[in-house]
């Protein structure tokens, strides 16, 4: 018997009840307004529009979102007709009036239809707004000028430059909804179109601004933007709305939003959003369930422990933290409270969330703690000795299934593992600092972990809201190995000309927030010292070696702790170049017989991203990393990438591998031992191939 394919059930319905007809969109995971749908909804309105027994239309999703926005897939494609203006413009034009049933996910282009329907009508779980700008757009179908109408000018730049998600509640107090139900949403929805008005947006006032508020809004927006177009064109669009016909400003949003989704930035942001995606993808553990998580145990309340209690209790989990004495435990709720305390004071928490919060965080000296542990995660000094001695005493204590994590930055998890009885339960959870800040986690993988182990890992850091990246064992994983590299050629170049002041303004003008000068004196001097003094017995003979920050620390400056570093900070003024810097650069060049020479900042860009980049190929190559895209995430995420650029891999393929590989190859003869050309660069060079389709 020849199998029959059944043809994909179409992604518009329509149930007729009475004079009511409720049209469903169903395009699973999350209907995303695919091309079968915005087709789907065109013939829907157009059969409505003459079915004269049909009197009113509710429209609501299946499955648990009404609609979660635009498809991002056909984003990067030529536009395909119907646009989402067309589907609507019908819809206005049916003439019936609408209710929008919304659930779950209401967000971008699922937003902007709803907004171009009569009545709001929300479930409590649904999340509304236009996080188009998040992806280097603009709202394309009318929210610019629909949104005003509902909330005014000034709040309306507010909620879209920030692309903001509302729960239903703020929702309705902003009157972005017209109600929310807490029983039978659909049978509300029926109820309301029986009796409902037509009230379109389009044909309302807006809602009154005043020229103080707006002018307001648009400079907080600007002045947080750092010089994003969309963020601008955003503005100009949303105050079209006071003095432009609605039709025309529609069209001209129409316009802009199509300029904008082929603009750089968007493209870059749309390589992110995929990469997400792509970073889930782990071979191995596919079968493997996540184990369940109750207990959580913190070895160690300094900088990252505390960081670490606070993510989980943040996400209602129970921790208990164990320092070694009463008195280091004491140090350690307290570095804790002040976490919190700077949250209330900044505005960003209630007196009343952080103390509940704080309930939920237990400092101990006893060790007793770590049997009833699901999760042991150790934030101990770095140091092999002091890792390996703390593991073998959990190891006697937690119990069979427990699973024990490492927060080591560059220590080799695998030994630190073998120290146990468990080695397949051990994996390493390396957050970034401050640790309930950022979102970047990398998840390491010995070689022992078990699939079960690596999954839970990654599902208990998407609970408590990271962003999970699966890192094989190696010096410094994925983020701090590249990031080292990159640090180093910023000393090549500048003992061989460029000044610290100048590297980090090309790289400031490239998009980081801070260059890597700027970022070592906050970082603190004395670290990266402790570390190259731990390293200097197995350092490569060959290797350059920049010794200026030695010199620096030796004279006790590490940066902004003690006011100077590469910089010099006085309370109140800008921080102006260190001349300790310039002497010791000319005396270590006139040791080296160097001769200094002018870098321009489009030079030193090309080779700190050159030197990444290529950093970045042999993690692959070695497969430290799954995918190329998986290094972007960690830069973007963990190290003040700029976004807009997509990354280091990404950027890489921007440029062109073969222009990255002649740049690889003269930071090669810089750099010496270490700085060799990957084989992985130089193949996809030559055979005109990109990080973005290498390995697949
Ligand atoms: P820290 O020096 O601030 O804190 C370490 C804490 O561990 C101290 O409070 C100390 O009293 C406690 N401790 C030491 N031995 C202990 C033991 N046997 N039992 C219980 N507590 C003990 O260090 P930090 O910066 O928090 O680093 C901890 C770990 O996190 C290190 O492995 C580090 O490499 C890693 N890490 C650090 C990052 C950073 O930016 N500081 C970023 C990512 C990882």
């Amino acid at each position: 018997m020849p199998v029959m394919k059944t043809p994909p059930a179409p992604p518009v319905k329509i149930v007729r009840d009475g004079q009511i007809a409720v049209v469903t969109i169903d395009n699973p995971p999350v209907n995303a307004l695919s091309t079968p749908v915005r087709d789907g909804l065109l013939a829907a309105f157009c059969e409505l529009a003459s079915d004269s027994a049909v009197k009113a239309i509710v429209i609501t999703g299946a499955g648990s979102d009404f609609i979660a926005g635009a498809d991002l897939k056909e984003m990067s494609l030529p536009p395909i007709p119907p646009s989402l203006p067309d589907v609507i413009l019908e819809m206005e034009k049916c003439g019936k009036p609408i209710v929008a049933a919304l659930k779950g996910s209401t967000l971008g282009g699922g937003y902007e239809f709803a907004l171009a329907c009569d009545y709001r009508l929300a479930a409590a779980n649904a999340v509304v707004g236009l996080p188009e700008t998040k992806l280097g757009i603009i709202p394309g179908a009318g929210g610019t000028q629909r949104l005003p109408r509902l909330v005014g000018v000034a709040k309306a730049i507010e909620l879209i430059t920030e692309g903001k998600r509302l729960k239903a509640n703020e929702a309705l107090s902003l009157g972005m909804i017209d109600a929310i139900v807490y029983g039978d949403l659909l049978a509300e929805a029926k109820l309301i179109a029986t009796r409902l008005p037509k009230r379109r947006l389009s044909k309302s006032p807006l809602v009154c601004s005043t020229a103080d508020e707006i002018s307001a809004a648009a400079a907080a927006a600007t002045k947080k933007s750092r010089g994003s177009k969309n963020i601008e064109v955003a503005i100009e669009t949303i105050r079209q709305s006071e003095h432009v016909p609605f039709d025309q400003a529609v069209q001209n949003e129409r316009e802009a939003f199509l300029m904008l989704r082929e603009s750089d930035e968007a493209k870059a942001l749309r390589h992110l959003f995929f990469a997400e995606r792509e970073s889930r993808k782990v071979p191995g553990i596919a079968d493997a369930k996540p184990r369940e998580i109750k207990r959580i145990v913190i070895l160690g309340a300094g900088t990252m422990g505390a960081g670490i209690a606070a993510s989980f209790a943040d996400a209602r989990y129970e921790v208990t933290v164990i320092e070694r004495d009463k008195i280091a435990a004491g140090a350690g709720m307290d570095r804790i409270r002040a976490i919190y305390q700077r949250q209330v004071e900044q505005g960003r928490l209630t007196q009343q969330a952080a103390d509940e919060r704080l309930t939920r965080v237990a400092l101990t000296d006893d060790w007793e703690f770590v049997r009833e542990a699901d999760l042991v995660i150790e934030a101990v000094f770095e140091d092999i000795a002091i890792k390996t001695e703390a593991f073998r005493k959990i190891d006697t204590l937690a119990k069979p299934g427990a699973i024990l994590a490492t927060n080591t930055s560059y220590l080799d998890v695998d030994q630190i593992a073998a120290v146990t009885k468990r080695p397949e339960e051990v994996v390493g959870l390396h957050f970034f600092s401050p640790a309930n800040v950022m979102r970047l986690l990398e998840v390491v993988r010995g070689a022992k972990t078990a699939p079960d182990v690596l999954a839970t890992g990654l599902e208990i850091a998407r609970r408590i809201g990271k962003l999970p990246i699966v890192a094989g064992v190696c010096d410094g994983f994925i983020g701090n190995r590249i990031f080292s590299v990159y640090r180093r050629h910023a000393e090549y170049l500048m003992l061989d000309g460029a000044s610290p002041e100048e590297i980090d303004r090309a790289m400031e003008k490239f998009g980081f927030a801070m260059g890597p000068f700027a970022v070592s004196d906050l970082a603190g001097l004395d670290i990266a010292w402790a570390m190259r003094k731990r390293r200097a017995a197995t350092r490569h003979p060959d290797e350059r070696y920049v010794e200026v920050a030695d010199r620096l620390c030796e004279q006790g400056l590490f940066g902004r702790k003690t006011g100077r570093g590469w910089y010099v900070y006085e309370k109140g003024t800008q921080p102006v170049p260190n001349p300790e810097v310039v002497k010791h650069l000319e005396a270590e060049r006139a040791a080296k017989k160097i001769t200094p020479r002018k870098f321009t900042d489009a030079e030193i860009s090309r080779r700190l991203i050159a030197a990444m980049a290529n950093e970045g190929a042999k993690v692959l190559q070695a497969g430290i990393a799954l995918h190329a895209s998986d290094i972007d995430l960690v830069f973007v995420n963990g190290y003040g990438f700029p976004a807009a650029r997509g990354g280091p891999m990404y950027a890489a393929d921007r440029i062109g591998l073969k222009e990255i590989l002649q740049e690889a190859e003269a930071a090669a003869r810089v750099g010496g031992v270490g700085s060799e050309v990957a084989p992985l660069l130089s193949k996809l060079a030559e055979s005109g191939g990109s990080f973005s389709d290498a390995l697949r």
